[in-house]
């Protein structure tokens, strides 16, 4: 398996914050954002992991991260042109990195404490088929992707942002694809947000029934408004002085 941290994008919803940085360089808590992602791969044994970042952005990173010794993984960067792409758009930038291995992606700005190494082990065992991790979110399920599963865990529907959920359950940043994933990419058209969707790449797997969710007990996506990045902060202080963080 190999990984993949997506670190682009403009971050317009933390502005000021982010008019001359990257959102994945502010800190949450003791740390920047960006390593809390790349520990939770180099934990799950993913040792080989892509950055991808913007042109202005990318050499920041490089100068924080270096090759990724500090966190026993070998780090690879690539830049995403352009930054209003979309997540499905700047996983194209993987496909020779992956060299047709199966792939495990994550946000940059997605921070967690689940172990990602029993679903790398389930994952590795699947035929074929794709992986998608949800978090129960009972009253803002809507500005998320929102995730219709079975009681086994197969994905029935996933949509974006709808208006009227179909379920609770919020689709996170973490994602596994079988080799093929580089192909469906290939076939994604460009949403009214002009983007490439990860949700429609999710898609082309629950259409042949091999989208499986897993359902995580704690997630947050700290990039998304500056109270959100408040709850990071204050959420992961408070895991890591009662130890469930480094
Ligand atoms: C993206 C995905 C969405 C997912 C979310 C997780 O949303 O499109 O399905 O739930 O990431 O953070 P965006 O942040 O691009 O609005």
């Amino acid at each position: 398996m190999k990984g993949i941290i997506l670190a682009g994008g403009l971050a317009t919803r933390l502005r000021p914050l982010t008019l001359v940085t990257n959102k994945h360089l502010l800190p949450v808590y003791n740390k920047p954002m960006i390593y809390y992602p790349i520990e939770a791969l180099a934990k799950a044994g993913v040792k080989e992991i892509l950055l991808t970042s913007s042109p202005d952005h990318a050499g920041h990173f490089a100068n924080l991260l270096k090759a990724g010794e500090d966190f026993g993984v070998k780090l690879y960067y690539a830049v995403q042109k352009n930054p209003k792409g979309g997540i499905a758009d700047a996983m194209f930038l993987a496909e020779e990195f992956a060299k047709g291995q199966r792939i495990v992606v994550v946000l940059g700005d997605n921070i967690f404490n689940f172990d990602l190494k029993s679903a790398i082990k389930e994952f590795e065992a699947m035929d074929k088929g794709a992986i998608v991790f949800g978090v129960k979110m009972p009253t803002q399920s809507q500005q998320y992707g929102v995730i219709e599963r079975d009681e086994n865990g197969n994905v029935i529907s996933i949509e974006e942002k709808p208006e009227k959920p179909k379920s609770d359950i919020a689709q996170t940043g973490i994602y596994m694809y079988d080799e093929r994933v580089f192909e469906f990419i290939r076939k994604l058209k460009p949403s009214d947000r002009e983007e490439l969707e990860v949700t429609d790449l999710n898609n082309f797997y629950v259409q042949e029934g091999s989208l499986k969710c897993h359902l995580i007990n704690w997630w947050i996506d700290a990039g998304t408004s500056h109270d959100e990045l408040l709850r990071a902060n204050n959420l992961v202080a408070e895991k890591v002085k009662n130890g469930e963080l480094k």
